[in-house]
C-alpha cells in the first residue's frame, strides 16, 4: 500500500509515543513511525506489553500498529524517507554549568537536529513537540540551514497539551491544537500541512495557529498557570488546618466562580510530573535571561510553595506522631505522581519518601503501577524500604498510612480490615483528600487530611 505522506516521529517516549499511535489511528492514509535512541524502548513498543501505562494506550497501539504504525530503532533511515519529522525528545533541567538547576538541556534536541540536517535528502517540515525555552525554534534553523544545502526545512511549534493518564481522552478530544509557524509563505503552508493532519479528527475551529514564539511561550505559561491553581489552593490549605476552615469547601465557593473554574483546585500533598516544575524554572530562568526580576520571583513562587508543601506534610506526620518518626512503620499508599500512571518523575512521594527516611522511619511501599519506577527512584536511599503490592498486606504492623496517589482503588478498600492488623494508635495522612474520613475516624483511626480539622481520639 502506498501511503499519502510518511510522518516520523524522534523519541518514544510518553508523548512521543502516545501522540503518534493516535494520530496512525485516525489517518490510516498517513504513515507513522516512531524511532528512539533506546533499542529497549523500542523493543517495548513491538511487544505486548507497552513500555508506559496509559488507560486506552494498548487498544490503540494494537489496532493500528504493523499497519501504519512502526516503531524502530532505524533513525537516519526514517529521516531520508519522511516530510515530517515531529522531535519530542526530552529536555531535562540542565545539571551542570550556565543554568544549572534551571535551563532545559538541550543537548538531545541539538544532536537530534544535526541528525535531522545530516540525513535529509528532500525538504522536511520538523515539528517541535518537546516542550522547549522560547527561541529554540530558532536555533533549530540555525543549525538546519548551516551548511547551506538545497535542502528547505520549515520548523513549527506544536506544543502537547495531554496529561498523563488520560493521555488518549486529551489526545482524541483535546480542548485545542496550537501551532506555531514562521510568517513566510513556506511557513504558513506548513503550517497548513499539518492542520491537515489534525483535521483528520478535530473541529477546524479547535485548531489555532500562531506565530511561533507565542506558541512556543504559550506550553510554558499553560503550565505554569496550572501549576499556579494547585499551588494557590495548597497554600490556602495550610490557612485552613489553622483556621478551623475546609479547604474543600473554600475550594467549591470559590471554584464556582466561572472566571476561576472548579478544576485544578484540589489541594495535595503537592503537584509532581515531569512537566511543571521544570517549565515553570524555564520560565523564571526566561525572565531572569531578560531582566525581569519581579516576573522570575512571582513564577518562581509557585515551585516554592510546592516545596513547602511536602515538607508541611512530613512535619505534619511527625507532629501528629509525637514528634518522632523513628523506627515507626509508615505505609505509602502510591509512589506515580497521579492516579492512572505508573510515572513517577518528580512525585511528590520521592521527597516524601527521603524526608522519612531521614527521620529515620521504616517504609512500606504499595501502588498498583508504580512500584519498578519507585525503587529505581530510591535505589541506594539509606534506609529500610520493603516493596509490597497489596495495601492490605502493606500496611499490616504499621503505626500510620500516609496517601501519596490519589488512586480509586485506595478508597474502595475496606479499612477495618486494615486498621484491624495496624499497629496501636493507628494513624492516617491523606494526602490527596480521596479517602471518607468521617468513617476512618469512626472505625479508630486517627485521622489528618490537608487542609481540615484533623479527627483524633486523643
Ligand atoms: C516529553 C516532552 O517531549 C518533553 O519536552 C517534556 O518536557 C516532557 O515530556 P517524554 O515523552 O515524557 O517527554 O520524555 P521521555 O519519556 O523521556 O521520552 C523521550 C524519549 O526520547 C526517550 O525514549 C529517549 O530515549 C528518546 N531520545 C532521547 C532519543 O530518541 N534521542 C535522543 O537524542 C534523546
Ligand atoms: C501536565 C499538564 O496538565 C498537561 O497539559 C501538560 O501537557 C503536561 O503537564 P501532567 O503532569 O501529566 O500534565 O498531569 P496533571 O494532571 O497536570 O497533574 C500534575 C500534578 O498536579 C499531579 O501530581 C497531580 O496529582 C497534581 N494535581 C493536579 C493536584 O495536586 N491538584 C489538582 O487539583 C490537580
Amino acid at each position: 500500500m502506498t501511503f499519502k505522506k510518511n510522518i516520523l516521529c524522534i523519541g518514544a517516549g510518553y508523548v512521543g509515543g502516545p501522540t503518534m499511535a493516535m494520530i496512525a489511528h485516525k489517518c490510516p492514509q498517513y504513515k507513522v513511525t516512531v524511532v528512539d535512541i533506546n533499542p529497549t524502548r523500542i523493543a517495548e513498543w513491538n511487544s505486548d506489553d507497552l513500555p508506559i501505562y496509559e488507560p486506552g494506550l494498548d487498544e490503540v497501539v494494537k489496532a493500528v500498529r504493523g499497519k501504519n504504525l512502526f516503531f524502530s530503532t532505524e533513525i537516519e533511515k526514517g529521516i531520508r524517507e519522511s516530510e515530517i519529522i515531529f522531535v519530542s525528545v526530552n529536555t531535562p533541567t540542565k545539571t551542570f554549568g550556565a543554568g544549572a538547576g534551571m535551563a532545559a538541556d538541550l543537548q538531545y534536541w541539538e544532536k537530534t537536529a544535526r541528525q535531522i540536517l545530516q540525513n535529509s535528502e528532500s525538504n522536511k517540515i520538523i515539528v517541535e513537540k518537546s516542550t522547549l525555552p522560547v527561541k529554540t525554534a530558532l536555533a533549530m534553523e540555525r543549525i538546519l540551514t548551516s551548511t547551506g544545502n538545497e535542502v528547505r526545512f520549515d520548523v513549527l511549534s506544536n506544543p502537547e497539551f495531554l496529561a498523563e493518564g488520560t493521555a488518549i481522552k486529551d489526545l482524541e478530544n483535546p480542548d485545542r491544537v496550537l501551532i506555531g509557524s514562521r510568517e513566510t509563505p513556506s511557513g504558513l503552508k506548513a503550517r497548513d500541512e499539518l492542520v491537515e493532519i489534525y483535521a483528520n479528527w478535530m473541529p477546524k475551529d479547535r485548531i489555532i495557529t500562531s506565530n511561533i514564539w507565542s506558541s512556543e511561550l504559550s506550553k510554558l505559561v499553560s503550565n505554569a498557570f496550572l501549576a499556579q491553581k494547585i499551588s494557590s489552593i495548597n497554600a490556602i490549605s495550610a490557612l485552613c488546618e489553622k483556621a478551623d476552615a475546609d479547604v474543600t469547601e473554600v475550594a467549591r465557593a470559590v471554584g464556582m466562580d466561572s472566571r476561576l473554574g472548579s478544576k485544578f483546585l484540589n489541594a495535595s500533598v503537592g503537584f509532581g510530573g515531569s512537566c511543571f516544575k521544570k517549565d515553570i524554572l524555564n520560565l523564571v530562568y526566561l525572565c531572569r535571561y531578560y531582566g525581569l526580576e519581579e516576573v522570575a520571583d512571582y513564577w518562581h513562587g509557585v515551585v516554592g510553595i510546592n516545596d513547602y508543601q511536602k515538607e508541611r506534610f512530613v512535619l505534619n506526620m511527625m507532629n501528629a506522631m509525637f514528634n518522632t518518626l523513628a523506627g515507626k512503620k509508615i505505609c505509602l499508599f502510591g509512589f506515580a505522581f497521579k492516579a492512572d500512571t505508573g510515572d513517577t518523575r518528580e512525585s511528590p512521594a520521592i521527597f516524601i519518601s527521603k524526608r522519612l527516611l531521614e527521620e529515620r522511619a521504616e517504609l512500606v511501599i504499595t501502588d498498583p503501577k508504580a512500584l519498578d519506577n519507585a525503587k529505581t527512584d530510591l535505589d541506594g536511599v539509606v534506609g529500610k524500604i520493603s516493596y509490597i503490592n497489596d495495601p492490605y498486606e502493606a500496611s499490616a504492623g504499621c503505626d500510620a498510612i500516609a496517601v501519596m496517589t490519589e488512586w480509586n482503588l485506595y478508597a474502595q478498600l475496606d479499612f477495618e480490615k486494615s486498621y484491624s492488623s495496624m499497629v496501636k494508635p493507628a494513624f492516617l495522612f491523606d494526602g490527596r483528600n480521596i479517602l471518607d474520613h468521617k468513617r476512618l475516624y469512626e472505625i479508630g483511626f486517627n485521622v489528618f487530611p490537608i487542609g481540615k480539622p484533623p479527627m483524633t481520639h486523643f
